[in-house]
C-alpha cells in the first residue's frame, strides 16, 4: 500500500467505536446508505483554533475530518497558478467543479491535501492563498460548486466539519454545532507563534490587521456570512488550552451521538 491512505479508509479501519455505532444503525433495520452519518460542525473566524480542534475531535471519535477552508484555499491556489482573474467567475466556478482535489492522510498521521496529485498542504497556509480564498469565497456559484463536494464527505461513521458555514448552510441538520471564537489579539498572537516556529518572519500588528480585514469580509459578505447558527454552542477559546476545548466538544458530543 502507498504511504498515503485516504482519511476515510484510515478512520474506518481503526475506529471500532464509530463502526460499532454505524453497525447498530444497520441492525436497527435501516439500510446503511439511507442513514445519514452524524455530523459535528465547528465554525468560527480565522485563527480561532477550529482546525486543530476539529481534527482532534475527529481523531478521538474515529470520524472523517473535513477542512472546508482547505477547499476554498485549493481553488484559490489553483486560480493563482493558472493566473485566473478574481472577477473571472466562469473560470473560477469551473475550477471549483473540476479541480482534482484529494484529502489524504500519510501513515504518520498527518493530513495532506493534494491538488492534481501534488501535496499542497504547506502552500495552502500562505497569506496570499488565504487572502485569495477569502475573496473568491464571496462568489455564490463557486460556493454552490464546493457545497456538492462537501456533502459528499458525509459518510459513516461520522464527519467533523470545520469552516464558516458548516452549521448554517452545509449541514443545517448537524448533530452538534459549535461556534468557536477567540479575540482577534489572541488569534494574531497564535498565528505569530506558528510562523516564528516555522522560521518565518512575522509581525503581530500586520497579522492583526489581516485578521480584522478577513473577519470583516467573512462576517459581512452577502452569501453564507460567518455567523453562529441559532442552535450552535459558543465556546471562547481565548483562555483555554487545546485539550480543554477538545474535552468540552467531546462532552457535548457524548450526549448526542
Ligand atoms: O478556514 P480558512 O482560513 O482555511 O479559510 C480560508 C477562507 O475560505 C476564509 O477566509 C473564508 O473566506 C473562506 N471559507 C468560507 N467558508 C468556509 C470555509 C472557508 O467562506 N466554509
Amino acid at each position: 500500500m502507498s504511504d498515503i491512505q485516504s482519511t476515510a479508509e484510515r478512520t474506518q479501519s481503526r475506529n471500532s467505536a464509530g463502526v460499532a455505532k454505524a453497525t447498530d444503525r444497520v441492525a436497527s433495520g435501516k439500510a446503511p446508505d439511507t442513514v445519514l452519518a452524524p455530523v459535528i460542525t465547528i465554525d468560527g473566524p480565522s485563527g480561532s483554533g477550529k482546525g486543530t480542534i476539529a481534527c482532534a475531535v475527529a481523531e478521538e471519535l474515529g470520524f472523517i475530518y473535513l477542512d472546508s477552508g482547505a477547499l476554498y484555499r485549493v481553488v484559490g491556489l489553483a486560480s493563482l497558478q493558472l493566473t485566473i482573474a478574481e472577477d473571472d467567475t466562469e473560470s473560477l466556478v469551473n475550477l471549483a467543479q473540476t479541480a482534482p482535489i484529494e484529502f489524504k492522510r500519510s501513515l504518520s498521521g498527518d493530513s495532506e491535501v493534494l491538488l492534481d496529485g501534488q501535496p499542497v498542504t504547506q502552500t495552502l497556509r500562505r497569506e496570499r492563498v488565504g487572502d485569495r480564498a477569502s475573496r473568491i469565497a464571496t462568489i455564490a456559484p463557486l460556493r454552490e460548486a464546493l457545497l456538492e463536494r462537501q456533502l459528499r464527505m458525509r459518510r459513516q461513521p461520522g464527519l467533523v466539519a470545520d469552516g464558516r458555514d458548516m452549521g448554517t448552510v452545509v449541514f443545517p441538520d448537524a448533530t452538534l454545532k459549535i461556534y468557536l471564537t477567540a479575540s482577534a489579539e489572541v488569534r494574531a498572537k497564535r498565528r505569530h507563534k506558528q510562523l516564528i516556529e516555522k522560521g518565518m518572519e512575522a509581525n503581530i500588528a500586520g497579522l492583526l490587521a489581516d485578521i480584522n480585514e478577513r473577519d470583516d469580509r467573512d462576517h459581512n459578505r452577502a452569501i453564507a456570512p460567518l455567523v453562529a447558527a441559532d442552535d450552535a454552542i459558543s465556546i471562547d477559546s481565548s483562555d483555554l488550552t487545546i485539550k480543554e476545548v477538545v474535552t468540552k466538544v467531546l462532552d457535548f458530543a457524548g450526549n448526542r451521538l
